[in-house]
């Protein structure tokens, strides 16, 4: 059998990892959701978990993926022979395709400001251009698919070409590109008027405003941001070395996850209540917040160009992760080579993404279980799938995995210590199955 691919070194399992992670969910999602859940409430709910049920199941899914070596269904079925639990494998297969759908959407609109600010599109425009301007263009049927089609194309360039040669190369570029990128902004958005009520809005929690819905959109965006939950992390650990400590991989990459959001939300409110516009805008919230601050800044037009080039490196580093499951599992499972492979996927997801973009206009009308084809797609994979692939992982691992061989894997079998072991399996085993099932009973309304 021919030798499987890997990451090839040390720096590129990381880069590939925290690109899937770092995204749209980040830099988009994080400060929209914020602002319409509470502010620092719902920073501080986050981040509880990320530690206590995040952290634990990315864990499960680097040491059923390292260990197995294989695409999400194969790796279920190899460490588990004769058994069901490939049916995570499967949900996992399918939920990329949700996520291309509304994800390729907002980074297709990306593109367009691109064009837009280097263009010149965006100078010495006022507050209500950009609000009009936004809603005509993401309600037009063309414009925003030529983005869109763009975008997945890029994804195809990359995953075509393979995992070492193509995701992990690119990963190498993009991902300190955007670091630097963001440090900029963050500098810059501190100096701004509004930068004290900003923080304040980001850091200052009001208790009263948690409730179970906050807690399960917190949960949801945890899992889509750390990218848990539908195998991406399984199958990007079945490239990872022996050689590759998964404890260090996944706290350096949460770690980095939270920390790029919480830069998000420092560059983001800032500029909100500077320019008095309300915190609890929804996913247009930097669409139109951002090109208004742009203007209002000396270097507008770099701030700018570099602001929506930051967007869509984060989104193309977390959509090749997205890609690569399902087409890691066509190539191994079905034969197909990796050209075809990654054809077939982005075929089906331009599909979706059309349908998306289109539930801004033309579809505005179609409802699904009262959600817009859009929003459904999101809720769909962020607050149900994930989190229920990411308990079933959970339980896999601390249920039916022996506790050695778990052992034998978190420490690369006995070179580093795992002095953490016994209350991470009851993590696995207790806390993150609990409260997942939880807060989704409470968080859809029914107890
Ligand atoms: N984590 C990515 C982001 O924050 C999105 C993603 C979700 C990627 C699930 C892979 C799997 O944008």
């Amino acid at each position: 059998m021919a030798k499987r691919a890997t990451f090839v070194t040390k720096l590129g399992v990381i880069a590939a990892t925290v690109g899937s992670s770092v995204g749209l969910g980040n830099i988009w999602r994080f400060p929209y959701e914020t602002g319409q859940n509470g502010g620092a409430a719902f920073l501080l709910v986050y981040i509880l978990c990320v530690l206590f049920l995040g952290l634990p199941v990315m864990l499960a899914e680097f040491v059923v993926g390292r260990s197995a070596k294989a695409n999400v269904n194969r790796s279920f079925l190899t460490l588990a022979p004769g058994t069901h639990w490939n049916i995570i494998g499967y949900m996992g297969v399918f939920a990329p395709v949700f996520i291309m759908g509304f994800y390729s959407v907002i980074a297709g609109w990306t593109l367009d400001y691109v064009y837009q600010a280097a263009t010149f599109g965006m100078s010495q425009k006022s507050p209500e251009y950009f609000a009009t301007a936004f809603t005509e263009f993401t309600a037009s049927p063309i414009r925003p698919l030529f983005w869109i089609f763009l975008f997945l194309g890029m994804n195809y360039f990359i995953v075509s070409r393979g995992v070492s040669d193509g995701i992990e190369r690119a990963s190498n570029i993009l991902m300190p590109l955007l670091f630097v990128i963001l440090i900029a902004f963050c500098v810059r958005s501190l100096f701004l008027p509004g930068a004290k009520e900003g923080l304040s809005f980001l850091f200052h929690p009001d208790f009263s405003k948690i409730d179970s819905g906050v807690v399960l959109r917190a949960m949801g965006q945890a899992f889509f941001s750390l990218s848990l939950g539908m195998g991406t992390l399984i199958t990007y650990a079945s490239y990872f070395s022996d050689k590759t400590s998964l404890p260090k991989t996944a706290v350096t990459v949460a770690s980095l996850d939270t920390f790029v959001a919480v830069l998000a939300g420092v560059i983001i409110f800032p500029a909100v209540f500077s320019f008095g516009i309300s915190p609890s805008q929804g996913p247009e919230l930097i669409f139109i917040t951002l090109p208004n601050v742009f203007q209002q800044i000396p270097g507008a037009y770099i701030w700018s160009v570099l602001f929506f080039v930051l967007i869509t490196v984060a989104a193309l580093t977390s959509t090749i992760s997205l890609c690569e499951v399902a087409i890691a599992f066509l190539h191994e499972e079905f034969h197909f080579t990796r050209r075809r492979a990654s054809q077939i996927l982005i075929f089906i997801c331009l599909v979706m993404s059309t349908l998306c973009s289109l539930s801004f206009g033309p579809l505005s009308d179609f409802y699904i279980l009262g959600f817009s084809i859009f929003n459904f797609c999101d809720f769909l994979a962020s607050n149900i799938l994930l989190p229920a692939g990411g308990m079933l992982i959970s339980i896999f691992v601390g249920w039916k995995l022996d506790r050695q061989f778990i052992k034998e894997e978190l420490s690369n079998h006995g070179v580093s210590r795992v002095w953490y072991f016994g209350i991470l399996m009851f993590c696995m085993r207790f806390v993150a199955p609990v409260a997942i099932f939880l807060i989704f009973l409470s968080g859809l309304g029914l107890f």
